[in-house]
C-alpha cells in the first residue's frame, strides 16, 4: 500500500489480489487514501520531467486493472516547485495510458473523469514521480457519512481518530470531549471502543444539538452523555473520574481570541485536574501550542507528547499531557 507520507508506505504481496485488499482498506480509520504504487522514479523539475513521466507511466503493469472497455482517469498531485503543472501531470501520465492500452487491447480504454471505473494517482514531490493504482475509491475515508450537522471548525474524523489513538484510549475507560462542537470525537471513540462512560460537552447550544444529531446519524446516540456547560469550570458538570480527556479547543486566530484562550486554557486544565483518574491524560489539538505548553506547565502537567498536523491548511500541534 502507498501513501503520500513516506513512512506510511506499506509493502504487500505481489500475489494478493485488489479485491481482497478492499474489505480491510475500507477499515481503515485514520488514513484519507489508498494506493498501490505501481511504479516510482526521478524526475526532472524542469519540462523534461513531463516527457520522463510519460516514460515512466508507460512502464507500469497495469493490464490486470484495464482493458479497452473499463474507463479511467487520473488523479494528479504535485508537492513542491517544477516548471509544469499538475494538470500537466494529469496530461502525460493519462496519453501514456491511453497509448499503452492502444498497443496492449487494440483499442484505447475510454478516459472517465467523472465516474471513472479506475482511478490511477500520479504524484510529483519535488524530483520524485509516484504512479499507483487507487483502492479506496474517489471519496477520502475521512468521510464517514454521519456528519449531518456541520460544525464551522470539525475536526476530520480521522485526526480524532488519530488524537484518540495517541491518548491509548481503551475499553472500559471514560472519556470525555469539554469542547466537543459537532460531536466527531466522541463519535469516534464510540463507534471503535467499548467505553464505560462518554461525555460530550460544549457552551453553545447550537454546537450541542448538532453533536446529538450527528450520533443519532450514526447509531451512537444512547452510549454518550450530552452536557451544555462551560470547559472552564468542568469539574462542576462532571462527577466521576475520566481517564481520558480528548478536545479540540477554539484556534486563537483573531487577536481577540487570545485573551479567551489563555484563560479558556488555564481554567479548563485547573478544572480537569479535579476529575482526571489516576491513570488520567489529555490530549489537546491546537495552533497554540506555546500558550497551551506554558499553562500546562504552570498547573503541573508535563507533555508527555507532541507533533505536528494539518487541519485544512493550518498547520497545529496534537499534544498529549499527563499530572506530574
Ligand atoms: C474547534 S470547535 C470543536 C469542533 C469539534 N471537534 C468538531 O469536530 O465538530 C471548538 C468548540 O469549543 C466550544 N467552546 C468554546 N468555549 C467553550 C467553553 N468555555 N466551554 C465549552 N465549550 C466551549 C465552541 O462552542 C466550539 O464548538
Amino acid at each position: 500500500m502507498f501513501k503520500k507520507d513516506e513512512e506510511n508506505v506499506v509493502d504487500i504481496p505481489i500475489n494478493l489480489s485488489v479485491d481482497k485488499l478492499f474489505e480491510p482498506v475500507m477499515q481503515l480509520k485514520s488514513t484519507h487514501k489508498v494506493s498501490i504504487l505501481l511504479v516510482e522514479e526521478n524526475i526532472s523539475k524542469t519540462v523534461e520531467g513531463l516527457k520522463e513521466i510519460y516514460e515512466i507511466t508507460s512502464s507500469a503493469k497495469i493490464s490486470n486493472f484495464l482493458n479497452e472497455n473499463i474507463s479511467f482517469a487520473i488523479r494528479a498531485e504535485r508537492i513542491g516547485s517544477h516548471e509544469f503543472t499538475s494538470l500537466d501531470v494529469a496530461k502525460y501520465a493519462g496519453q501514456a495510458i491511453v497509448d499503452l492500452t492502444k498497443k496492449k487491447f487494440g483499442t484505447r480504454s475510454p478516459v472517465n473523469l467523472n465516474h471513472p471505473a479506475v482511478i490511477f494517482d500520479a504524484l510529483v514531490i519535488d524530483n520524485k514521480y509516484y504512479f499507483a493504482l487507487r483502492i479506496s475509491g474517489e471519496e477520502s475515508l475521512h468521510r464517514r457519512g454521519y456528519r449531518v450537522y456541520d460544525h464551522p471548525a470539525a475536526l476530520k474524523p480521522t485526526i480524532a481518530y488519530g488524537m484518540l489513538k495517541i491518548a491509548e484510549l481503551k475499553d472500559g475507560e471514560t472519556l470525555l470531549d469539554p469542547m466537543c462542537g459537532g460531536g466527531t470525537i466522541v463519535i469516534e471513540a464510540v463507534r471503535n471502543y467499548r467505553l464505560r462512560n462518554v461525555y460530550c460537552m460544549d457552551i453553545s447550544p447550537k454546537h450541542l444539538k448538532g453533536a446529538v444529531m450527528n450520533a443519532i446519524a450514526s447509531s451512537v446516540y444512547s452510549k454518550i452523555n450530552f452536557i451544555l456547560g462551560d470547559a472552564r469550570k468542568v469539574d462542576e458538570y462532571v462527577k466521576e473520574y475520566i481517564d481520558v480527556i480528548v478536545t479540540n479547543p477554539p484556534y486563537g486566530i483573531r487577536m481577540l481570541r487570545q485573551k479567551y484562550l489563555r484563560t479558556l486554557y488555564l481554567d479548563f486544565l485547573k478544572s480537569s485536574r479535579n476529575i482526571l483518574s489516576s491513570k488520567g491524560r489529555i490530549v489537546v489539538i491546537t495552533s497554540e501550542y506555546v500558550l497551551f505548553k506554558k499553562e500546562a506547565e504552570k498547573l503541573g502537567y508535563k507533555i508527555a507528547y507532541k507533533r505536528k498536523v494539518l487541519h485544512g491548511d493550518l498547520e497545529v500541534e496534537i499534544i498529549k499531557i499527563v499530572p506530574k
